[in-house]
Order: structure tokens, then sequence, then C-alpha cells
């Protein structure tokens, strides 16, 4: 089979390697389609810090099975399935509190073990969520990103009656803004980002109100409306984000944190214990595959409004190229493999 092999940072190849067997309890996926995500380019360019070498990327992928190993139910052969990427022992003390996202001995498909760009991948068996048929593949490949937004969804506890800022129209922003709006009706979401075509996806995917905070202050534009939100999400994740989202919070307000800078944030206790703010942080996410699922079979999100392009697989590197490069036009780059 052949293989998308990040072999040293900058080093991409399409590598020949043994078709994998699928061990006890796992299943064979032949894939079909994957996602490009900002942490494969950042493993490809030796920006992350957990990747090893030589590595198979892509941790979002769809494919069916067609293999399954000692233990498995047959049946499941031919069926059409979703990767969650994130293996977890079951057993530490965040596997035993619901947070496998944080397992002590956290493995992530694409990340510590080998991924899904590639025409075959062995995977756990409960890893691979069956996709209900009237779901098209290229929304089955979505699950993924979405269940980012579910897991921060579910630490903040949206209620219509919250008014979001968003910081970030980049892919983490935009599945935000439509499990907000589209799963849990918030009655107003504001969107900030500095490149204008985001801003317009960010409208298209349901955003109320959007605002190029490079141009402008966002504290003098929500202070002149007289806005105070009560639920901020940092999908943009630079340091100075924490700061600014606690003086601009409501009272009671909520706080999540996406990212994954090393650089200190510089914050004032006063601003947060002052106002009783609420920080959440989120990781990957925590069994909610089948919670996008249902989300999907409901039809409450649109991953059509994410994807701009799809590529052979063939062309992998002019892929990464355009999604690193063209902020302005690109959101989902797909990747097809075997078709
Ligand atoms: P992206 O780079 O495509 O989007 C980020 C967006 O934020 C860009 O459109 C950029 O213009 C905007 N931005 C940057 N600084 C800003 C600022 N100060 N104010 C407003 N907007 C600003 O990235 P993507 O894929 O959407 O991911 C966003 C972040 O989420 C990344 O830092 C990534 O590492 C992180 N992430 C976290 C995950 C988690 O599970 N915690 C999962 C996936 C991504």
């Amino acid at each position: 089979m052949k293989s998308v092999v990040i072999q040293q940072p900058n080093q991409l190849v399409i590598e020949e390697r043994p078709r994998p067997e699928p061990g006890a309890g796992e299943v064979r996926v032949k894939i079909t389609l994957a996602g490009i995500c900002g942490s494969d380019s950042h493993i490809y360019r030796g920006h992350n810090p957990f990747a090893k070498y030589p590595r198979t990327i892509g941790h979002e992928f769809f494919g069916v099975i067609d293999a399954t190993g000692e233990g498995v139910d047959a049946a499941r052969l031919g069926q059409r399935v979703a990767v969650d990427p994130v293996i977890s022992c079951g057993h530490c003390y965040p596997c035993s509190v619901g947070k496998p996202n944080v397992c002590t001995s956290l493995v992530v498909l694409g990340v510590h073990r080998d991924g899904g760009f590639s025409e075959y991948a062995a995977v756990p068996a409960q890893n691979a969520w069956a996709i209900p048929d009237d779901i098209p593949d290229r929304h089955a490949v979505m699950v993924e990103p979405f269940t980012i937004a579910a897991n921060v969804t579910g630490q903040a506890k949206p209620t219509e009656q919250d008014v979001a800022l968003i910081y970030g129209a980049g892919p983490m922003g935009l599945v935000t803004v439509q499990a907000l709006k589209g799963v849990y009706q918030v009655k107003q979401v504001i969107v900030v980002d500095r490149i204008d075509e985001r801003l317009a996806m960010a409208r298209r995917s349901g955003a109320d109100w959007v605002f190029n905070n490079g141009e402008q202050s966002l504290q003098a534009a929500l202070e002149e409306k007289g806005i105070k939100p009560t639920l901020i999400i940092d999908a943009a994740c630079h340091p100075s984000i924490l700061q600014e989202a606690i003086t601009l919070a409501s009272p009671a307000a909520r706080i999540v944190l996406m990212g994954f800078s090393s650089e200190p944030s510089q914050i004032v206790q006063q601003g947060i214990t002052g106002k009783e703010l609420a920080i959440f942080s989120s990781r990957l996410n925590a069994n909610k595959f089948p919670v996008v699922i249902d989300w999907l079979k409901r039809g409450l999100i649109d991953p059509e409004k994410l994807i701009t392009h799809t590529f052979d697989y063939h062309h992998v590197t002019d892929a990464i190229e355009l999604f690193e490069k063209d902020q302005q036009q690109c959101c989902k780059v797909l990747l097809t493999f075997g078709q």
C-alpha cells in the first residue's frame, strides 16, 4: 500500500509499505478520504513537540472496514467508518472521569502512531465509528473536526441566552460557530479574525456578527454596542487573547482555551475572580464521535460549508502548501485515496 510519510521535518514521501494486518481487537480500514489539519502541517514542518519520525500523518479519516482482527465481529466487514484518533488506556485517572483525550498514556493516530494519510490503516475496532447510510462520505470525514467543537461545547454548556465571542475563523472557529448556532441555538455569535475572507466564511457558517480586529479595536466596538460576551472561545490561540477575553467577558462568563502555545499569557487574578469567570480548556475529543454523528443525522451542522478543496493524495504536497499559504481561500482540504 501507499502511505504519506514524513521521514524527517520537511521531508514528505509517498512510500510503499506493507498493508497492515489488524491485530486482536482491531479492524483494518481501506481509506477513501482524509482531511488536512494544521497539526499535519506542524508535524510536516517539525513544529509538533509530540511527533516522532518517520510518521504517517493524518488524524481525520474515513473509509470502509476490509478486515477484522481476532475478537472483532466479522459482521463489521464492509462497514463505512470514521475513525476517532484518540486511543486511551481506559483505567488511569483521566480515563476514569470520562476524559480519555488526556489519558496519561494518550496515543493519537497520525501523531504518536501512524495515521490515516494512507491507503489502509489498522485501528482499534472501538475507534471505528459506523456511519449511517444517509451521511455522505465527504461529511463523514468531517466528524473529527466537529468533535473538537463538541468537546468545547461539552465543557462550556452553551445556552440560547449566551452571547458568544469566538476568536479565529479558521476551521476550528467555524466548526464552533456551527455547533453554537445549529445545535445550541445561541442567540448571538460574534466572530473576530484578521482575514475578511475568513470572516465571510464565518457568516456562511451562521455567525450573527463578524469583526476584523486587525483593523479596529474589538473592545471599543463591543463597548459601543454595549455587548459583554457571556461565552468566549479562543480558536485563534495567541497567548495575548486570554487577558483580552478576561477584560471583555461579562461577569459569570465562561472562557474556553484551545491553544498549545508555550509562551506565557499575562493575566490578572482580579479580572477573573472579580467576575467569577470560569476558564476551561479543551483538547481533542472525549467520546464525541457519536455526538457529532447524531448532529449530522439531524442536519444540525453542515460540513459542506467548510470544504474548499479536494486533492488526490498523490498531490498531497501541493495540498498542504495551499492549505498553509492561502488562508483567504482555504478552509478544509480533503485528500482522496484509491478513487
Ligand atoms: P487556523 O490557523 O486556520 O485559524 C486561526 C485563525 O485565527 C486564523 O484565521 C487567524 O487569522 C486568526 N487569528 C490569529 N490571531 C488572531 C487574533 N489575535 N484575533 C483574531 N483572530 C486571530 O487554525 P485552526 O485549524 O482553525 O486552529 C485554530 C487553533 O486551534 C490552532 O492554534 C490549533 O493549534 C488549535 N487547535 C486546538 C485543538 C484542540 O483540541 N485544543 C484542535 C485543533 C486545533
